[in-house]
């Protein structure tokens, strides 16, 4: 093992078995650019406290410049004596001490890795956020185009996966919309509450002052955006605190859910029994025995995948019950299931921005199944109500009229070629307003879904903003 941060108390070798269980190198080295990042900013509140001369400053400022540059360009993982440290923080003080002998020994002044791990975690969770917004935003857009490309489709919508009313296509995919922008604001709000703070050192504090430490730095540019970096009011609760790990995480679960949902849907929809969407060959996976399958595996796997991001969830809710105040080593092990939720939900909306759009409707077996003139029961129980019968008696005698039709294998409208059409002398049993001609002017999805009036319909709103996001 390369050297430590640590080891001066220490009169033994580390036993290798003990390296090898705690280090962290191969997980956490992901945060190699923020922990750059985070230290570029720790020399200058050194520099505020007098603790660096200009000199040494502008020497260190150089080295951790071109360490971050190697790190970038994806080098340092190639690096052979990567795995010999105990993290990433290691790492990098190696480097830079091998950079700049001497000075790069007073980098670790006034700091603890429990504050810098922090620190660093902070800065790529508010990156991957905005990378996962992004990456909704592209989700949505594919969403707003077969909203608007099928608004005029209707088909059955279902509850408890039973027939239930006819509803439209656009409204259906609105319905993802709404729930993506949910999964976006819920993203905003913990973003915003991500509070990047300086000065917790190890667990009190350090004895540089807080005003030093604001006057050093105020602000940090990620990507455009421009985040407020503040001297820490407890540092008990900065080392102690994952909260914002366990926001992400969960905000990702019901991202994740909410794509899980989806593809269940399209999954059902693609089957031979209901044969509505034909999911294009290029996103789809053949069977190694049955040679005539055509699988939906890219959206199982989203469906799978939620288990795996709860599991993440679960597993730092978990880690984090009852740990005495304040950093524990446990802690370390946050990062795995974070890194891997933000891994997977990017995965997942990307392939799913590309695979919405290739989806291609099977109007004539929607037609099939919007003949099922039960999930009409409902406008034709309206329509007794908006005429004066009492919502418990229309219910009563519609569900006596569709148990008739089914008994005796009967259409509510005119004879088609499966089956004998009802009569008006048989409609006005159950109801004297009832006839074939008021049948002929309910059984009809477009009227149907026309007649449901308490939704402010936002095909225009969407329309539009579809053409903007273009
Ligand atoms: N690798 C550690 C982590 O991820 C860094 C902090 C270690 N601090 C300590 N005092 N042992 O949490």
């Amino acid at each position: 093992m390369a050297k430590k941060l640590w080891g001066g108390r220490f009169s033994k070798k580390t036993d290798p078995l003990v390296e090898e269980f705690t280090k962290s190198i191969q997980i956490d080295k992901t945060l190699a650019q923020y922990d750059c990042w985070g230290s570029i900013l720790h020399i200058n509140v050194l520099k505020k406290a007098k603790l660096l001369t200009p000199e040494e400053h502008e020497k260190l400022e150089k080295g951790l410049n071109a360490i971050l540059k190697y790190i970038e360009s994806d080098e340092f993982e190639k690096d052979p004596s990567l795995n010999d440290f105990e993290d990433i923080h290691s790492y990098i003080q190696n480097l830079i001490e091998k950079k700049v002998p001497g000075i790069a020994l007073k980098l670790h002044t006034c700091r603890s890795r429990n504050d810098q791990v922090v620190f660093c975690t902070k800065l790529y969770s508010l990156d991957h956020i905005k990378v996962v917004q992004k990456f909704i935003m592209e989700v949505d857009k594919s969403l707003l185009k077969l909203a608007v490309d099928n608004a005029g489709v209707n088909i059955p919508g279902y509850t408890h996966l039973q027939h239930a009313m006819p509803i439209n296509l656009f409204e259906y995919f609105y319905a993802y919309h709404e729930m993506l922008n949910r999964d976006l604001k819920r993203l905003s709000n913990i973003y915003k509450t991500i509070n990047l703070t300086l000065g917790a050192g190890a667990l009190a504090g350090t004895f540089i002052k807080s005003k030093e430490y604001n006057s050093a730095v105020k602000l940090l540019l990620l990507s455009k955006d421009k985040i407020p970096v503040k001297p820490t009011t407890s540092a008990i609760d900065t080392v102690s605190d994952r909260d914002f790990v366990i926001e992400i995480l969960s905000a990702i679960s019901i991202l994740g859910l909410h794509l899980s949902r989806l593809s269940e849907d399209l999954i059902i929809w693609s089957t031979k029994e209901f044969d509505f969407i034909e999911i294009d060959e290029s996103f789809c996976t053949g069977s190694s025995l049955m040679p005539q399958k055509r699988n939906p595996d890219v959206l199982e796997l989203i469906r799978g995948y939620a288990g795996k991001l709860y599991g993440n969830l679960i597993s730092v809710l978990v880690t984090m019950k009852g740990l005495p105040l304040t950093y524990n080593r446990d802690m370390q092990l946050d990062k795995e299931p974070l890194f891997n939720s933000f891994t997977i939900i990017q995965q997942e909306l990307k392939v799913l921005s590309h695979l919405l759009l290739k989806i291609k409707f099977n109007e004539t077996a929607i037609k099939k199944q919007l003949s099922d003139e039960c999930l009409y029961a409902t406008d034709i129980s309206d329509f007794l109500v908006k005429n004066g019968v009492t919502f418990k008696e229309a219910h009563t005698i519609v569900g006596q009229l569709i148990s008739y039709k089914l008994k005796h294998g009967i259409s509510l409208l005119p004879e088609n070629e499966m089956e004998k059409g009802i009569t008006d002398e048989e409609l006005k049993k159950f109801h004297p307003l009832l006839s074939i001609e008021v049948m002929k002017r309910i059984i009809d999805p477009y009227i149907s879904v026309k007649n449901k009036k308490s939704l402010r319909r936002k095909l225009r709103i969407m329309t539009k903003e579809y053409i903007h996001h273009k």
